[in-house]
Order: C-alpha cells, then sequence, then structure tokens
C-alpha cells in the first residue's frame, strides 16, 4: 500500500516511522509519503490558510492552496481514496480499518486551526473520517493513528498470529478481547484464574470466548 499524508507538520510523524508496527512494514508492504502544503502553496511566504469568511476566530486552510499540493503530486484528480480527518466525518473504527487496509492506496489530509474550507472535504476529497467525539489541535495525530491501525493489518508487521485474536476482530464476534495475564501466577494476593494455569487448552479457549463474551455485555 501506498499513503499518502498532507500535512503542515511533517516532522511530526518522524517518531513513528521507528516504532513497530510501521517500522516494520515500511519499504516493503507499506510506502509512506509526506508533504507539506506549504512546499506548494500558490501563496506568498508559504501561506496555507485565511481568515473564515462571516467573521470569527481562528483560521481556515484553504482549498486552492489544498488543490495545489494534490496536482503537484497526482497531476489529474488523485484515483485513490482521499480522506480529510476532521471531527465531522464518519466515526474510525476497526471495520473501516479493515475497509481501508485493502486499498493499493489512500491519501489522507490533514488541517490545523479551525479547519478545511469546506470545498476541500466536498470536492477534493472522496472520504471524510473521525477519529472520535472530540476535537484536537490537528489532523496529525488522527492519521497517525490511521496510519498505525493499518500498518498493523499489513502483513510482516506483527508477530504471526498476533493480530488475529484482537477486541473487534471477526473471530471475537467484533466483540472486546478477553482479559491476559502474566508472570508472577499469585502477587498481593490477587491471583491469575486456575483455568490459564491448567494446561487444557480446550478450557482455555471456552474460559477466553465466554470472558470476552462477558464484556461485550457491559461494554
Ligand atoms: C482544531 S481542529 C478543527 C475543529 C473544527 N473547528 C470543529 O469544531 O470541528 C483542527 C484539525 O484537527 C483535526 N482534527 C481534530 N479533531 C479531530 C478528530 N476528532 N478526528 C479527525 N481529525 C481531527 C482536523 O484535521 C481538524 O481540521
Amino acid at each position: 500500500m501506498r499513503l499518502d499524508v498532507f500535512t503542515q507538520v511533517p516532522h511530526a510523524f518522524a517518531w513513528m516511522t521507528e516504532q513497530r508496527p510501521l517500522a516494520a512494514v515500511l519499504g516493503t508492504e507499506l510506502e509512506l509519503r509526506l508533504f507539506n502544503y506549504r512546499d506548494t502553496t500558490p501563496l506568498r511566504a508559504g501561506q496555507v490558510d485565511d481568515e473564515p469568511y462571516g467573521g470569527g476566530a481562528g483560521m481556515v486552510l484553504r482549498v486552492d492552496v489544498v488543490a495545489a499540493a494534490l496536482d503537484a503530486v497526482y497531476g489529474d484528480a488523485p484515483e485513490q481514496r482521499v480522506i480529510a480527518l476532521t471531527p465531522q466525518g464518519r466515526p474510525l473504527t476497526q471495520a473501516v480499518v479493515e475497509e481501508l487496509v485493502t486499498e493499493p492506496a489512500l491519501t489522507l489530509l490533514s488541517s490545523r486551526f479551525e479547519g478545511f474550507d469546506e470545498r476541500i472535504v466536498t470536492h477534493l476529497c472522496s472520504d471524510a473520517i473521525s477519529i472520535g467525539p472530540y476535537v484536537l489541535s490537528g489532523g496529525e495525530l488522527p492519521a497517525m493513528v490511521l496510519l498505525d491501525a493499518i500498518a498493523r493489518r499489513l502483513p510482516g508487521a506483527l508477530a504471526e498470529g498476533s493480530g488475529e485474536n484482537e477486541s473487534f476482530s471477526t473471530v471475537l464476534e467484533g466483540g472486546l478481547e478477553h482479559p491476559h495475564y502474566t508472570r508472577p501466577a499469585e502477587f498481593r494476593g490477587w491471583s491469575v484464574p486456575d483455568v490459564l494455569l491448567s494446561g487444557d487448552h480446550a478450557r482455555i479457549e471456552a474460559w477466553r470466548l465466554e470472558q470476552s463474551r462477558a464484556r461485550n455485555a457491559v461494554s
């Protein structure tokens, strides 16, 4: 997959490229390209945003600036999905991640301050995604959230099998994962459930499914 991120803060992504799972798939399963709107802006002095029509606080990312950035990279209209990261987008879920991970290429647009000129979302994007019902200061963290969620679903990102049984997976009927325990088996009187020490894999699997279902019932 090729993932293009348009941002005003490309260096924010540096630490992530050195961490698994992203580091494990970069250059093989995933090509990550970072573009700064400022590098292609048609305005002077690297300007990318402007005051909102109708007044009000904050600056708005300009449609001509984003169009110039997309044109510089893709020439014509991009063939891949172009996703605006915005609190007004559809909510990000594991199902959305599974849908996106099948794409050969994706473009993520982030904004800052007051957000996008609405014409960016309606005319230059094919989709809009929110990572949750809260407001962050910029689209970089949402882009990283999506990047991480996608990267861990690519072949070679995780140890064999460790991405299959996770919360929201079909194996767990779309629900939450069961609890995990590790050594010591006893700590301050808090014990690990006996079944996990039994060595009886069928019982352990049945217990895990039951725990997962119980979590889903209360969530
Ligand atoms: C301060 S926010 C703009 C908030 C906008 N004025 C509003 O009230 O919905 C600046 C940028 O951060 C990103 N952002 C903030 N919260 C987000 C979220 N929950 N999901 C996705 N992107 C978000 C978007 O790119 C947004 O344009």
